[in-house]
């Protein structure tokens, strides 16, 4: 099995290539300078895995990066401006895709603009394998599946300690700050709208003793959980400070001058709740609950076993939330032997 990594100089990247190294899986490392693709090699012990240099701009040299392998991680956001080409390039290469992308308009536009071109390849592309929306995408599918009928599903995520968000977090942020600001997409009756106000001010955690204030932004759940639960709403919400600091936009300049991610120490200090809450139409409420360390290492495992289980297993050909290219259960069993707890209350 051989496995590509477009950007694979960054931060999200480097613990990427960590993870298939330490699953001695075979690298490419392609991206679009070849002295950091060089540096990237180094630092992760992988010198001798080929390196493929492939411009964005070049439509066949980036194809050529991604042949002869299984399945390619895209590691190269703002996904806004790149995604899209890496996604045309894989399909053209024959090639499984999945990225860390957490941007939810960059998400939807690759389910509207590539399905039917993914399909007809015979290519699974499986956008946002990242800490936060893959597993919050297969347990709100176990929570379907006990509870079938869902009226409303709310999304919260709440991350302590860890640092400052890593600069291609941040460049993230700034390239969709309108979408930060505005709350982004909120499901609603069988369509996605945007300038819908969420319901929730505050979401009472497990372990936290007061109401965290949230607000809503835009996570990419809110993209894939309809595509696979029936649901007249999903809405997602972070915390309100968290929010605050995203929605105010640094420089590019700034930004740059800014270290490029949390340290080893800062990402092991870091925990994150994910809750996916939902009601019945008769008033019940469900909980999923989501808890790990480090969301940087997560993504890194959750985005390497996405592209490997492609590889090894395949999917349906098209472009997939995670809980239609995985199976739940088994893929959040694998994540509890990589430290994530998780759950749903009350279990029938
Ligand atoms: N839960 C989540 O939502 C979540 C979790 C983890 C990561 N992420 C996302 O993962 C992404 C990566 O983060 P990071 O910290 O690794 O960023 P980073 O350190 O800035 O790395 C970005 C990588 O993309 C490459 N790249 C950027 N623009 C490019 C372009 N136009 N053409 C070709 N290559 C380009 C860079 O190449 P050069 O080195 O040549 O510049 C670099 O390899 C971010 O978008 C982040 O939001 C999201």
């Amino acid at each position: 099995m051989r496995i590509a990594v477009y950007g694979a100089s960054g931060y999200q990247a480097r613990l990427v290539l960590t993870e298939l190294s330490r699953r001695n899986i075979d690298v490419v490392l392609a991206g679009r300078d070849a002295d950091r693709l060089g540096k990237a090699a180094a630092a992760t012990g992988l010198l001798m895995s080929p390196r493929r240099v492939a411009d964005l701009g070049d439509h066949d040299a980036l194809v050529a990066s991604l042949a002869g392998c299984d399945a390619v991680v895209n590691c190269a956001g703002p996904f806004t401006a790149t995604g899209h080409t890496v996604v045309r390039a894989a399909i053209a290469a024959g090639c499984h895709y999945v990225d860390t992308a957490g941007e939810q308009f960059y998400l939807k536009t690759i389910f509207d603009t590539f399905a039917a071109k993914a399909e007809h390849a015979g290519v699974t592309i499986v956008p946002a394998t990242n800490d936060g929306c893959l597993p919050c995408d297969l347990i709100a599918h176990l929570m379907a599946e006990e509870v079938p009928s869902l009226d409303e599903i709310t999304v919260s995520h709440l991350i302590t300690g860890g640092g400052a968000p890593s600069r291609g977090s941040l460049r993230s942020a700034l390239r969709t700050v309108d979408s930060l600001v505005s709350g982004g997409l909120t499901y609603e009756r069988g369509e996605w709208h945007t300038g819908i106000p969420a319901r929730r001010g505050s979401v009472v955690f497990p372990g936290v003793p007061e109401p965290v204030d949230m607000a809503q932004l835009p996570l990419a759940e809110v993209v894939t959980i309809p595509r696979h639960v029936r649901a007249n709403r999903v809405e997602s919400l972070v915390e309100a400070s968290f929010s605050a600091r995203l929605s105010a936009p640094l420089t590019t300049t700034t930004i740059d001058a800014l270290p490029e991610g949390p340290t080893d120490e800062e990402r092991r200090a870091q925990r994150f709740s994910y809750l996916v809450d939902a009601t019945t139409p008769g008033g019940h409420v469900v909980r999923g609950l989501v808890q790990g360390t480090d969301t940087y290492g997560t993504t890194a495992i959750i985005a390497v076993e996405a592209a490997r289980r492609l590889a090894a297993h395949g999917a349906e050909p098209g472009v997939l939330a995670p809980a239609q290219a995985y199976d739940a259960a088994g893929f959040l069993g694998f994540l509890t032997g990589h430290g994530l707890h998780w759950d749903i209350s009350p279990r029938k």
